[in-house]
C-alpha cells in the first residue's frame, strides 16, 4: 500500500491571511490563475492580493481560464507568465483554475518547450511553486497531482501524464457563500463521485478508504443543506470543502473510474458540467458493483438505495436524460480506455457500460 499527499494542508477561517507569510516565501513575483468572474465575487482574489501586498510580493493576474481549460489557454497564461517573469503560481477557483495552474507552472518551468509537453508521457513533471485557492466543494485539484484539460483535436478532456501536486492547499469555507446554488449542487455530486469511485476501485485499500469513509460522513453531515431543506452554517460550507478534499486525497491515490471517463465526451459535446456529468453515471455504476461495496458507499452518504440517489440527484441537478446516440458515443470512447476501465473492481466489459450509461429507476 502506498499513500503520497505531500501538499501542506491548512483548513480554517481566513486561511490565506494567515498563511500569508508561506505564500510569500515561495517567491517573489506571483502568477494569480482565476476565472473571468467568481475569485473576485467570492473575495478569494482581494485575500491573496492582500496577503502578497502585506508581504511585499508582487504578483500579476491571468483570469482567463474558461470552464474546462483547453491547452490554447495554458500556454496563453505560459507566455503571460513568462513576459512577467514570475517564479510562483497562485490557482484560485473551482477545477479549472486550479488544474490550469498546474499546467502554467508546469509550461513555465519549461518554457523551451512547446505544448505537445504538456502530453509527453516520461517527461520531467517539475514545476514552479504552486498554491491553490479552492472556492467550490468539488474538485479536489488541490490536494490531488491532476490535470484535466480540454483537447479540441480529440473532442474530449483528458489528465495530462504530469502528476502535479500543489505546494500548499489553502481551505477556506467562506469562499463557498456566494457560490450559486447549481455550482454547489454540481461540485458537492463531483466530490460523491470522487468519494465512491474511489471506495469502488480496484486499487482501493485501508488508506483510501480512511479518506473515503471520512469524507462520505462529512460530506452527508451537509446533505440537508444541498437538498434546500435548512439554510447553511458557516460549519456546512467547512464541511462541504473538507468532504471535497478528502475526496481528492482519495483519487490522488487510486484515480477514478467508470463514470468520469463516461463524462468527459459528455462535457465535451453537450457542454455539461462535470459535476452534473459524473453525477449522472453513478446511480448506474453503483447498481452494477458488488453488493457490499454498494450498501458501504450508500449508507456511509446517507442513501437508502440507489434510487434513493438518483432522486436527490434529480433533484440537484434535474431529470433530463442525454440522449442515446450521445451515450453510446461516450461508451464507445470509455471503451477505448482499458487503462480506465482496469480500475473497475468487476468484470466492465461493454454490455456492463452500456447499462451503466443507460440506467434508469
Ligand atoms: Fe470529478
Amino acid at each position: 500500500m502506498k499513500f503520497f499527499m505531500p501538499t501542506k494542508l491548512y483548513q480554517e477561517s481566513d486561511c490565506v491571511a494567515r498563511h500569508s507569510a508561506e505564500i510569500a516565501a515561495l517567491g517573489s513575483r506571483a502568477l494569480i490563475v482565476t476565472g473571468r468572474h467568481s475569485a473576485k465575487a467570492n473575495g478569494a482574489y482581494a485575500d491573496v492580493c492582500q496577503a502578497l501586498d502585506r508581504a511585499k510580493i508582487a504578483h500579476v493576474l491571468f483570469d482567463e481560464v474558461e470552464q474546462n481549460p483547453s491547452i490554447e489557454t495554458v500556454m496563453k497564461a505560459r507566455d503571460f507568465g513568462v513576459e512577467n517573469g514570475v517564479d510562483f503560481v497562485i490557482g484560485i477557483g473551482g477545477g479549472s483554475p486550479l488544474d490550469a495552474a498546474k499546467a502554467i507552472a508546469l509550461m513555465i518551468k519549461h518554457q523551451d518547450q512547446d505544448r505537445s509537453y504538456l502530453y509527453q508521457k516520461g517527461a520531467d513533471s517539475s514545476t514552479l511553486p504552486i498554491v491553490e485557492v479552492p472556492t467550490t466543494c468539488g474538485t479536489g485539484s488541490e490536494v490531488t497531482p491532476v490535470s484535466v484539460l480540454t483537447i479540441h483535436a480529440e473532442k474530449t478532456k483528458g489528465s495530462i501524464p504530469h502528476k502535479i501536486f500543489a505546494d500548499y492547499a489553502l481551505i477556506d469555507g467562506k469562499y463557498l457563500k456566494s457560490a450559486p446554488a447549481s455550482v454547489l449542487h454540481n461540485t458537492a455530486i463531483d466530490a460523491l463521485a470522487h468519494l465512491w469511485e474511489a471506495l469502488i476501485n480496484i486499487d482501493a485499500d485501508d488508506y483510501t478508504h480512511m479518506c473515503v469513509a471520512e469524507g462520505l460522513r462529512v460530506w452527508k453531515r451537509s446533505k440537508a443543506v444541498l437538498l434546500g431543506e435548512r439554510q447553511a452554517t458557516d460549519e456546512d460550507f467547512a464541511n462541504l470543502m473538507n468532504a471535497s478534499s478528502l475526496a481528492g486525497m482519495s483519487i490522488a491515490q487510486v484515480g477514478t473510474t467508470v463514470p468520469h471517463g463516461l463524462s468527459y465526451p459528455v462535457t465535451y459535446n453537450q457542454h455539461m458540467p462535470h459535476g452534473k456529468a459524473v453525477g449522472y453515471f453513478q446511480a448506474g455504476y453503483l447498481a452494477e458493483a458488488d453488493a457490499a461495496d454498494r450498501e458501504e458507499a450508500l449508507t456511509l452518504a446517507g442513501f437508502d438505495s440507489v434510487d434513493d440517489y438518483q432522486n436527490f440527484y434529480e433533484a440537484l441537478c434535474g431529470s433530463d436524460k442525454l440522449a442515446d446516440a450521445d451515450l453510446e458515443y461516450a461508451v464507445d470512447v470509455l471503451a477505448g480506455k482499458p487503462d480506465k476501465l482496469k480500475k473497475v473492481p468487476y468484470t466492465c466489459d461493454r454490455e456492463v457500460l452500456r447499462r451503466i450509461a443507460f440506467y434508469t429507476k
